[in-house]
């Protein structure tokens, strides 16, 4: 029976819609609260068990390198000036049994293409692959919560959510049966559907564990939609030959990647860090008595 060991983390993309916030930083690296958006995403991996943490970068790629790398000289200055707690949060940003690697996909031609530049290192294993722009607060965390399932059905699976019928263009869309209350079977993917053409309304977000088989699908799909090589051509071949689940996860997920998600997230986890939450809340209904948009 296969376990999931390994993460790919695709960080290459241009981040347009955050202009100029990501002119010289990747999207990945914006913090939500404390903590940039790759961070979580890292830790979601970390609870699934999963070891092997793989980032396909692209331009502007340093400050994630350097974010999950030892920071000598801030370490030794926090430990001179007694500042242990701040020292242990550092520290902790990665745990010492996980392994980082880096891979350059040299021009952004896609997400497909992108997790296509995992192989050399995923190789014959299934895996995941998390999106870090889309935050999904959850508990388990949606990938320990995917891994599990895949433990038991050993198949490609695909992290979806229902979303409003207007809003089927921006999402891959699936056409499924129901097998249990939170699982489908999967006939069909379509990429970015206009509403009326949408075979439902369930969306594919930044979560999937896929078989390697699908490095086969992805080497020979030609650019679609916007001329990239896009992941749901490459899933929508794997599924011709081998079975493919939608999970319906538990948990509330933030489009970080637009503006409003972005915002979303940092209210509601905002509103959940201890260090600031109370005095966060207070803030809120003091804007909501007002009526102050200033
Ligand atoms: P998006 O569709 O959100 O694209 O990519 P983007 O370029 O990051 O953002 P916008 O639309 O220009 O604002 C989804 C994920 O795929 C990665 C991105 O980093 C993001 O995590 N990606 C996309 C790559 O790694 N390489 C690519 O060539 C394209």
């Amino acid at each position: 029976m296969k376990q999931i060991t390994k993460a790919v983390f695709p960080v290459a993309g241009m981040g347009s819609r955050f202009l100029p916030a990501t002119k010289a930083s990747p999207k990945e690296m914006m913090p939500v609260v404390d903590k940039p958006l790759i961070q979580y995403a890292v830790e979601e991996a970390v609870a699934a068990g999963i070891t092997d943490m793989v980032f396909i970068t692209g331009r502007n790629k340093r400050a994630i390198e350097d974010h999950f790398d030892k920071a000598y000289e801030l370490e030794a200055e926090l430990a001179a000036n007694n500042k242990d707690k701040l020292l242990s949060l550092v520290q902790e940003v990665i745990p010492s049994h996980i392994n980082c690697i880096y891979i350059r996909q040299s021009e952004p031609l896609g997400l497909g293409h992108a997790v296509l530049c995992a192989k050399p290192v995923v190789q014959d294993e299934p895996f995941a692959v998390i999106l870090a722009d889309d935050l999904i607060d959850g508990e388990p965390p949606i990938i320990k919560q995917m891994a599990e399932i895949f433990r038991q059905y050993q198949c490609s699976i695909l992290g979806v959510q229902e979303v409003p019928r207007e809003l089927t263009y921006q999402y891959g869309i699936v056409r499924s049966t129901p097998l249990t209350d939170d699982l489908e079977q999967v006939s069909a993917i379509v990429e970015k559907p206009k509403p009326a053409d949408a075979p439902s309304t369930l969306a594919v977000v930044g979560r999937y564990i896929l078989t390697p088989r699908i490095f086969h699908h992805l080497a020979k799909v030609q650019a679609g939609a916007g001329g990239e090589i896009q992941l749901t051509d490459g899933i929508a071949a794997l599924m011709q030959e081998e079975r493919m689940l939608a999970y319906r996860f538990k948990g509330t997920r933030y489009d970080c990647g637009s503006k409003l998600g972005y915002l979303k997230a940092m209210v509601a986890l905002g509103l959940k860090h201890p260090e600031v939450c109370d005095e966060f809340a207070a803030y809120l209904n003091s804007l909501g008595q007002t009526g102050s948009r200033h």
